[in-house]
């Protein structure tokens, strides 16, 4: 198992206790801590806890507050505000959603590594339409302009996965 991963369930247990009852602060812990529930995490509740695995699973499943996937790395914030969206985020906004290849009723990316959010004005309309990268701006944006976005930062995410774990930061 992941040393982030047994570290996680072991500080959660430490805090929370290892009693059946502690099952769901246990596993907020454990989301807190690494943004979402890894199977192998589940699995070691489980078996430390004394909680069959369906029950881990159906709790984890039930409650929105926890995640079995990892969180995608870069979200994508498409203002919705006046200015950006005369300006073309709508148009905007569906491009990205055929790109990501995002399915309808979710807003991730089908490879996982984008998170699409609608925002508000970020306060910089006369750069609209705007779009935000995590925290990188990008004003006056074109079809190819969101295009070009996309793959910079896919290349970026190729990168990262390179990356040992601790120096993963975005
Ligand atoms: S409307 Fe988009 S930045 Fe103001």
């Amino acid at each position: 198992m992941r040393a982030d991963i047994l570290g996680a369930v072991r500080e959660a247990i430490a805090l929370k206790g290892d009693s059946p009852s502690a099952l769901i602060p246990v596993l907020q812990h454990i989301q807190g801590r690494l943004g979402y529930l890894p199977r192998e995490a589940l699995i070691e509740v489980s078996r430390r806890l004394g909680v069959p695995l369906s029950r881990v699973y159906g709790v984890a499943t039930f409650y929105h507050q926890f995640s079995l996937t990892p969180p995608a790395p870069f979200t994508i914030y498409v203002c919705m505000g006046t200015a950006c969206h005369l300006r073309g985020n709508a148009e905007n906004y569906e491009l990205l959603r055929r790109l990501l290849k995002i399915k309808p009723g979710t807003n991730v990316s089908a490879d996982g590594l984008f998170k699409l959010e609608k925002a508000r004005c970020f306060g910089c309309c006369s750069l609209a339409p705007v779009i935000k990268v995590n925290e990188d701006l990008y004003g006056r944006v074109s079809a190819q302009e969101i295009r070009r976005i996309v793959s910079r930062y896919r290349a970026l995410a190729r990168r990262l996965r390179a990356l040992p774990p601790a120096r993963r930061h975005v």
